[in-house]
């Protein structure tokens, strides 16, 4: 798979503190790549230094296969990191020529088509004053279009924004990736809004990843189990495997074995436990949600 970005122990230090530790992600091409961390974890940091609007200060990045960053690969990458900033009394065509010009990219049509791939090819008269926080973010994605870049990279796009705008948002985040083919990569402090579009998730925390997993296999590891509490794991985990065929499980902690197969023969393991003079202390049925698992790895609240 063609990696769009790769970072190799990627730091920032700011007063003897590393806010970007050693950090390595990988960003394949075709990848919508969720950037999870709290607030002061070091998602714009590091968003910055990709872009060249910070200094490294020491590892390496490589964007498209290459570890030289110049202007040339710089124009293949599109980004949105602060609140995008607008003329309130032009329109949202006019601001995007402003910028198109003052850019110097070629093409007045690419202002079309990047209104029309944001969803706002048909508010052409309005002015920005009257647009919603909603609107202007797109507009700032269709800003951060103009150039037809194979990457784009999206700071907190939903900040600040109503369920509905979050879901606008979301659902152009998702085309952009499936109909034009840009890889995306997009930070946010709030789980559930990364889970519902991510094909791959970076966990940073306190300057350094945690984990980088794709969403499926995540899944998979949230995945439904049956859980057992019983006085002796290794007699059970013994009849498990002889008796019932059950290979697919673990011993989570002392005495408590999940079991990831056969999840509606519960009944079956039960009665076959305690036939073999196992003690079942609790048996059901039961999911370890994404959430958990993201609180048990940072170790706080679930605003991760
Ligand atoms: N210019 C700066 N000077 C000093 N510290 C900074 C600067 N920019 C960011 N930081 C610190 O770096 C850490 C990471 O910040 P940031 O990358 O903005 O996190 P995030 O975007 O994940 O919320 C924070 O503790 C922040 O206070
Ligand atoms: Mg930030």
């Amino acid at each position: 798979m063609e990696q769009l970005l790769r970072t190799y122990d990627l730091t920032k230090t700011y007063k003897n503190v590393n806010v970007v530790d050693k950090l390595n992600i990988n960003v394949a091409r075709g990848d919508i790549y969720g950037f999870l961390g709290k607030n002061g974890a070091g998602k714009t940091t590091t968003i910055k230094m990709i872009m060249g609007l910070s200094k490294v200060t020491s590892g390496e990045i490589e964007i498209f296969g290459s570890k030289v960053l110049d202007d040339k690969y710089h124009g293949r990458i599109g980004s949105l990191i602060d609140y995008p900033g607008f003329y309130l009394n032009l329109t949202g065509e006019e601001n995007l020529e402003i910028h198109r010009r003052m850019m110097g990219f070629a093409g007045k049509d690419s202002i079309n088509k990047a209104l029309e791939m944001v969803g706002l090819k048909n508010i052409r008269g309005k002015k920005v004053k009257h647009f919603s926080l909603g609107m202007k973010q797109r507009l700032g994605i269709a800003r951060a279009l103009l150039h037809h870049p194979e990457f784009l990279i999206l700071d907190e796009p939903t900040n600040g924004l109503d369920p509905i705008g979050i879901r606008e948002i979301r659902e152009l985040i998702i085309n952009l990736n499936k109909q034009y083919g840009i890889t995306m990569l997009i930070s946010s402090h709030i789980l559930s809004e990364i889970q519902l579009l991510a094909t791959k998730i970076g966990i940073i925390h306190k300057g350094r990843l945690l984990e980088e997993i794709r969403y499926d296999e995540l899944q998979q590891r949230n995945r439904h189990y049956i859980q057992l509490k019983v006085d002796n794991d290794k007699k059970a985990s013994f009849i498990l495997e002889e008796k019932l065929g059950i290979n697919d499980y673990v011993i989570w902690e002392d005495g408590l074995i999940r079991v990831y197969e056969k999840l509606s023969e519960g009944w079956n393991i039960n009665k076959t436990l305690v036939s073999s003079d196992v003690k079942v202390d609790e048996i059901y049925v039961t999911i370890d949600n994404l959430e958990d698992y993201f609180i048990r790895l940072t170790g706080g609240d679930s605003d991760v």
